[in-house]
């Protein structure tokens, strides 16, 4: 009796194992591999992961004066999209909303408006990351209109002032909000300029938010400084940072007919294998990255304009974010209702295409 039970177990366990083998096999395939995260915290480890689905409110406060560029952070953004995705980005431009002295004193009425968006997307417990935007004059760029100009001497000391009168101000927020320190360094931010500068803001933030995950860029936010941004980090100390990366590729593509770019004509098509080939091995730079030091990367901003079909930049959406989703790389659109946008504000309606190809599981 006993023997014949457990020959008839042992059947069926060896009917179970090829079962058993598919099911692992079928689950190690399906799910998404998680980040290093080595260096860092297990609270901000866990950030990186939880940041999943995201938009950027772009063009609205990152414009010189809200509005500017035609398109204002409305009331009814803040259900909507904290109905489909789990963390908003606001671009903001604070270089325009702060007194041209070295204080760079934040203007009330601005600092309310976005506390107020800030705290919206708390209340519905939404992650939050707020930047610094087009400070043109740190970088040396050309000023936009309706953009003013400061004396030199005060440009870097007022980034520092700006952030140190915003992270005391928000320092009792909830840590979903999360504090990402520059857009895009470049110009005269390259390289060891960017790195000193960021440094400082870290310690700066980190006077009052000695905890909260703060986000930190590569010099020029090309793939290439990556390494010497590790480097300068392995002299570091922070636990709570989170790498934010950029892609566009391929921009000849997603910047088609763009007025900044008017070297990109319009009629460009996506995704051949030769347009995913180069996607991927720019996506997985990031995410190679991450595996060998240890600090999470998120994807702060990947879209194609309105140049474009629907059906392209459908395909080219769930391309990136397929392969972000695999590695549970957190992302966040470029951007909810301009030109690169996936919601009309003036007929209130989401563009359903758009909004699934990014919300694909
Ligand atoms: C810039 C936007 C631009 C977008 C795509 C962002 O970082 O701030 O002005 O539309 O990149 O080029």
């Amino acid at each position: 009796m006993i023997s014949q039970n457990l020959l008839s177990y042992g059947l069926i366990q060896s009917a179970l194992v090829p079962f058993a083998i598919l099911l692992f096999a079928f689950n190690v395939a399906s799910a998404a591999e998680r980040q290093n995260c080595s260096a860092v915290s297990q609270q901000t480890c866990d950030v990186a992961h939880k940041l999943g689905k995201g938009i950027n409110l772009g063009n609205m406060l990152d414009a010189p004066r809200e509005g500017d560029w035609g398109v204002n952070v409305e009331p009814e953004f803040f259900d909507l999209v904290a109905e489909k995705f789990d963390t908003v980005r606001i671009p903001i431009r604070w270089s325009n909303h702060a007194s041209t002295s070295q204080l760079a004193i934040i203007d009330e009425a601005f600092f309310q408006r976005v506390e107020m968006i800030i705290d919206k997307y708390l209340a519905r417990e939404r992650y939050v990351i707020i930047n610094m935007h087009h400070y043109n004059q740190l970088f040396g760029d050309k000023l936009n209109p309706n953009e003013f100009s400061v004396d030199e001497s005060v440009v870097q000391a007022r980034f520092l002032s700006m952030w140190k009168q915003i992270s005391l101000r928000f320092k009792d927020k909830s840590d979903k909000l999360i504090f990402e320190i520059l857009n895009e360094p470049h110009g005269k931010l390259e390289n060891r300029a960017w790195y000193d500068l960021m440094n400082q803001a870290l310690a700066v933030i980190r006077v009052e938010n000695p905890n909260r995950v703060i986000m930190i860029a590569p010099s020029g936010n090309r793939y290439e400084s990556l390494d010497e941004l590790a480097n300068v980090l392995s002299n570091g100390y922070d636990k709570n940072v989170i790498l934010a990366f950029h892609n566009y590729a391929p921009f000849p593509y997603t910047h088609q007919g763009t007025s900044w770019m008017p070297w990109f004509p319009k009629g460009v098509s996506c995704c051949s294998p030769e347009q995913k080939n180069l996607m991927k091995t720019q996506l997985m730079k990031a995410i190679d990255w991450n595996k060998r030091f240890g600090i999470p990367v998120h994807l702060g901003e990947f879209g194609a304009n309105n140049q474009s079909s629907d059906k392209d930049r459908a395909t080219y959406n769930k391309e990136v974010v397929s392969l972000m989703n695999r590695y549970s790389v957190g992302w966040t659109y470029w951007e909810l209702a301009s030109s690169f946008g996936i919601y009309n504000p003036k007929s209130r309606e989401w563009n359903q295409l758009l909004l699934d190809s990014l919300l694909i599981k």
